[in-house]
C-alpha cells in the first residue's frame, strides 16, 4: 500500500453528546481512529464504550437531531461525512462502506423473500434486469458456503437459522462491492461454531476483494482470529492501538489487560465476557481524569485528575525489533503503563 494512499474511514478527536434530560451523554470523547485500504482493523471494549455510536456516525445513521458533534472530524474516502448532504451520504451507504448489525432480523424485511431482498438492493445500485439480480444474488450466497442457495433466495427470513440469516447479509454487505464492511457484533449472537464459520468467510472474501473491514466486537478472542489492527475503547475514549499481535501479546493499557485476563488461555472464541471489576462511568458526568480510574489496580491520585484525553504513542512501548512497527503505531492514554513483558514466541501470552 502506498503510504499516501487515502484511508477508508478517517476519524479525527472525535467528541460527540446525546442532549438527555438536565444534561447530556458524553457518548464519545475525542475519539481518532483510521481504516487504510483493505485493512481489517478491530474495535473492542464492553458495553458501553462507543463502540455503536463510532459505527453508526461513519454512515451518519444516528437519528438528525439526537446527537451533538462537539469536536472533531470523520473523512469517508477523503469525503466529509457529517457535513455532506442527506443525498450524498445515502450514495456512500451500502457503496463506499456497508453495514452489518448483531440482528439480522432488524434489517431484513420480513414479508419478502431473500431473493427479492438481494435483487433489491443490487438493482438500487447498480442497474440490472431483476433476472440479472437473481443471478447474481444466488451466486453471492454460493460465495457464502450457503449449500442451496437457489432455496434460500425463495425462503422468507424467519425459515432460515440465525447463522444463515447472517450469511444472507453478509452477502449483501458485498453485493455493492464496497470498500468498507462495518460489521457491530455480527456474531455475537451465533453459537461458536457457526461464529468461527462466518467470521472465516468475511476474512476471506474481504481479503478476496480488497474489502477493508471494522469489525466491532466485546471479545478479544474474535479480533485475535480476524483482525490486523485493533482499537481498545473504554468511556468514548481509545485507550490503547495497535496491531493485534502486539496488543493481545504484550497490552500496555490496564484496561486491555482486564479484558484479555478473562479469557482462558489460548484465547478461545465465544467465551464470556472478561469480567473487570467495577462499572464503566456515568458519562453524563464524565471523569476530569482517567475514566478507568477507580477500576485500575496502578491507578494514583494523579490519575483522577489528569486528563488522558488523546491516546499518545506509546513511549518505552517500543516496537521489538521483530516487529516492523515504528513508535507511532502503537498508542496508549495511560499514566501508568504496564511493563513491556518479553515477547512470548510461542503466540500465547506471557
Ligand atoms: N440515543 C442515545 N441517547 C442517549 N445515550 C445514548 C444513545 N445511544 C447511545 N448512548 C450512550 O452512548 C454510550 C455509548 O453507547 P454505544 O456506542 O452504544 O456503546 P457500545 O456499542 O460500545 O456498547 C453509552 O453510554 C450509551 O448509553
Ligand atoms: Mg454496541
Amino acid at each position: 500500500m502506498s503510504p499516501d494512499a487515502i484511508p477508508i474511514l478517517d476519524v479525527r478527536g472525535l467528541s460527540l453528546e446525546f442532549p438527555v434530560f438536565g444534561g447530556a451523554v458524553r457518548a464519545l470523547n475525542g475519539v481518532s481512529l483510521r481504516v487504510m485500504p483493505g485493512e481489517i482493523v478491530g474495535i473492542v471494549g464492553e458495553s458501553g464504550s462507543g463502540k455503536s455510536v463510532t459505527a453508526m456516525t461513519a454512515l451518519r445513521l444516528l437519528p438528525p437531531g439526537g446527537y451533538r458533534v462537539t469536536e472533531g472530524s470523520l473523512h469517508l474516502g477523503g469525503d466529509d461525512v457529517l457535513s455532506a448532504s442527506e443525498s450524498l451520504v445515502r450514495q456512500w451507504r451500502g457503496r463506499r462502506a456497508a453495514m452489518i448489525f448483531q440482528e439480522p432480523m432488524t434489517a431484513l424485511n420480513p414479508t419478502q423473500r431473500i431473493g427479492e431482498q438481494m435483487a433489491g438492493v443490487l438493482r438500487a445500485h447498480r442497474r440490472m434486469r431483476r433476472r440479472d439480480a437473481l443471478a447474481r444474488a444466488q451466486s453471492l450466497l454460493r460465495d457464502m458456503m450457503i449449500p442451496d442457495p437457489a432455496q434460500v433466495l425463495r425462503a422468507y427470513p424467519f425459515e432460515l437459522s440465525g447463522g444463515m440469516r447472517q450469511r444472507v447479509m453478509v452477502a449483501m454487505a458485498f453485493s455493492c462491492d464496497p470498500d468498507l464492511l462495518i460489521a457491530d457484533e455480527p456474531t455475537t449472537a451465533l453459537d461458536v461454531t457457526v461464529q468461527r464459520q462466518v467470521l472465516q468467510l468475511l476474512r476471506h472474501h474481504a481479503r478476496e476483494r480488497g474489502t477493508a473491514i471494522l469489525f466491532i466486537t466485546h471479545d478479544m478472542a474474535v479480533v485475535s482470529q480476524l483482525c490486523d489492527r485493533v482499537y481498545v475503547m473504554y468511556a468514548g475514549m481509545v485507550v490503547e492501538q495497535g496491531s493485534t499481535r502486539q496488543v493481545l501479546q504484550d497490552p500496555r493499557h490496564p484496561y486491555t489487560r482486564g479484558l484479555l485476563d478473562g479469557l482462558p488461555e489460548g484465547v478461545a472464541p465465544g467465551s464470556a465476557l472478561a469480567a473487570i471489576p467495577g462499572r464503566v462511568p456515568d458519562m453524563r458526568h464524565p471523569p476530569s481524569g482517567c475514566p478507568f480510574f477507580d477500576r485500575c489496580a496502578f491507578a494514583d491520585d494523579a490519575c483522577r485528575q489528569r486528563p488522558v484525553l488523546q491516546p499518545f504513542p506509546a513511549a518505552g512501548a517500543g516496537p521489538a525489533s521483530a516487529d516492523a512497527e515504528t513508535p507511532e503505531d502503537r498508542q496508549l492514554a495511560c499514566w501508568h503503563p504496564l511493563a513491556r513483558s518479553v515477547a512470548d514466541t510461542s503466540g500465547r501470552r506471557a
